[in-house]
């Protein structure tokens, strides 16, 4: 138990992993997540919990959510700090931010816990793969695993693999509404690579349009250094 707590230890980071919808955040931030005893914080996860709940958050979120917008900056950087100080030694943040006013927001959250970002991984994927991935994209509801019909399928067709309940098809992933998420992320998301190159995150891109494992493998090169 003492050896198991000393090697995370020794991997406690606190990581954002950034990217358009579809590129792969979820995926490699669950993998990455249980390598390096990480909590993974997915603001769109969060808020697909309310939603499911049924919660005041989740039915305000929803009407946001299922447009393509984003869900506005105050309702986010309540549940973040929570999440934050959940998550102990290290942390992905998944989604988030996606804001300038975030970033910002996170920046001071940090500063007052003593804690800061270590590492920002941009995933970088053409809009067209985008648009298949998300079309091909089932979700389990109850453990939260990410498949493809095109390129990571469940061996049994609509079952998670992991906990054998029926996997859904994103209600946001509708074409009309990942036309939306892309330019809502071009406009309002994306500049915050340059926040972050000039507050002194370090920052490093990758290829996001190739293999699971080789994306994998080159964050993990990244982290190792
Ligand atoms: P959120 O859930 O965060 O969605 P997103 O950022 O649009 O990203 P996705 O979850 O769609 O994609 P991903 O990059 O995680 O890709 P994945 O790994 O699943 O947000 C949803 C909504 O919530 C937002 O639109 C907004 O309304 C609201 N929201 C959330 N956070 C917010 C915030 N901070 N502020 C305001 N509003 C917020 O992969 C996609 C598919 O591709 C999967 O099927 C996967 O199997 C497959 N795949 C992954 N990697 C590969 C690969 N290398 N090769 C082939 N296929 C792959």
């Amino acid at each position: 138990m003492y050896v198991y707590a000393h090697v995370n230890d020794l991997f406690a980071m606190n990581l954002v992993l950034f990217g358009p919808p579809g590129a792969g955040k979820g995926t490699q931030g669950s993998v990455l997540a249980e390598r390096r005893g990480l909590m993974k914080i997915s603001t769109g996860d969060i808020l697909r919990d309310a939603v499911r709940a049924g919660t005041t958050l989740g039915i305000e979120a929803r009407k946001f959510m299922d447009a393509g917008e984003l869900v506005p900056d105050s309702v986010i950087l309540g549940l973040v700090r929570e999440a934050i100080e959940d998550a102990g030694s290290g942390f992905i943040m998944d989604g988030f931010p996606r804001t300038i006013a975030q970033a910002e927001g996170v920046d001071a959250m940090l500063d007052e816990m003593q804690k800061s970002i270590d590492a920002v991984i941009v995933l970088e994927v053409p809009d067209e793969a985008l648009v298949k991935r998300l079309s091909g994209r089932r979700s389990c509801p109850n453990c939260g695993s990410i498949y493809n019909v095109y390129f990571d399928k469940p061996k049994h067709d609509e079952k998670c693999d992991r906990c054998n309940a029926e996997l859904v098809h994103r209600a946001d992933d509708k074409k009309e509404t990942v036309v939306r998420r892309l330019d809502v992320y071009k406009q309002q998301t994306q500049p915050i690579i340059e926040y972050y190159q000039t507050h002194g995150a370090p920052v490093h891109t990758i290829d996001g349009d190739r293999g699971i494992e080789d994306v994998q493998r080159d964050i993990l090169q990244i982290l190792d250094r």
